[in-house]
């Protein structure tokens, strides 16, 4: 679907809200950049932390992947750091790399070309339709699969349950998948996670506001607009709106939609679902990956889970 289509049916319905994949424009693939970088938001520290260690046990398990795929690369620090460990000093490897945001393809590329020996091909689509193509480059050896920093959780249960089928189905006997989720813990960490002092994840939300304006000629005036993220218990996630502070009514040209707002009602961007240790082992035991390995963080209870296809 087109951003201007996602728009016209996202703010037309009742709750509004719009697909997360929007946020990964450039201004917002750096925003989110900046956010990993956050000491509230520890995610992504503590996977870095966790992947120099399972990256030699994944090479132990499965020997040097023909092709690794990762699902969502970001900014490719993860993966470069996952290469150095899965691969000898000259050893070559097909990666296929798959997001929606130009701008990260392009970052990961850059940083891998440095490693050298490594045939780099970009997917820029989601992660259903770029899995295919991208798994289409499998040469001689196993494929490893990579999907890293808890994107998981932005599906809701069914969807995690079909999309992790869907990964299973598309690999074969001797192929890998490499997971990282995060895991259930204080409500306090959690909201500071997701809305921190510094404002920066304000910043990368209402970054969607923006992109509307820029795009689809929209009037959101931002100053009328606050980020919420809130920790539901019973559904274990977090929750990003935008809140409108006014009632008001918005034009949104491109996408031939005037958005009306009754005060306080909010748009609401992003679940992240968080997982506890059992939750997340029956979660994978029903898509057909009976846990091989996984490592935890305990201090950001953070979890990076390994499977081979036997
Ligand atoms: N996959 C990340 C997560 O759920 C994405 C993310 C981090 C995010 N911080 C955010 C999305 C703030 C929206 C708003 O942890």
């Amino acid at each position: 679907m087109s951003f201007a289509a996602d728009v016209r049916a996202g703010l037309s319905r009742d709750p509004k809200r719009l697909p997360p994949r929007w946020f990964y424009d450039d201004l917002g693939s750096r925003l989110f950049g900046a956010i990993c970088a956050l000491p509230w938001y520890r995610v992504t520290r503590a996977e870095l932390g966790l992947l120099t260690g399972a990256s030699h046990v994944v090479r132990r398990r499965m020997g040097k992947p023909g092709l690794v795929v990762e699902l969502g690369c970001g900014t490719g620090e993860k993966l470069a750091l996952l290469l150095e460990g899965l691969l000898g000093p000259r050893e070559r490897t097909r990666v296929a790399l798959v997001d929606v945001s130009r701008e990260a393809l392009a970052l990961t590329a850059s940083r891998l070309a440095v490693r050298g020996g490594l045939s780099v091909q970009t997917f820029r689509a989601d992660y259903r339709v770029g899995l295919g193509s991208a798994l289409l480059q499998r040469a001689r050896g196993p494929a490893l699969v990579v999907f890293l920093g808890s994107n998981l959780g932005n599906f809701d249960p069914p969807q995690a349950r079909r999309f992790l089928t869907r990964i299973r189905r598309a690999l074969r006997p001797g192929d890998g998948l490499l997971l990282g989720a995060d895991l259930v813990k204080p409500e306090a960490d959690l909201v500071l996670a997701y809305d921190d002092p510094l404002g920066v994840t304000a910043s990368f939300n209402k970054n969607l506001l923006r992109r509307m304006n820029d795009e689809l000629g929209a009037g959101f005036d931002l100053d009328t607009f606050r980020h919420r993220a809130l920790w539901d218990a019973g559904r274990s996630r977090v929750e990003m709106h935008l809140v409108s502070c006014v009632s008001q009514s918005v034009e949104v040209p491109g996408a031939r939609l005037t958005a009306r707002f009754r005060r306080g009602e909010t748009i609401f961007t992003e679940a992240s679902y968080k997982y506890t240790e059992s939750g997340l082992r029956s979660a994978l035991g029903d898509a057909g990956f009976p846990c091989e390995c996984s490592w935890i963080d305990e201090k950001a209870r953070f979890a990076l889970s390994f499977f081979r296809v036997p």
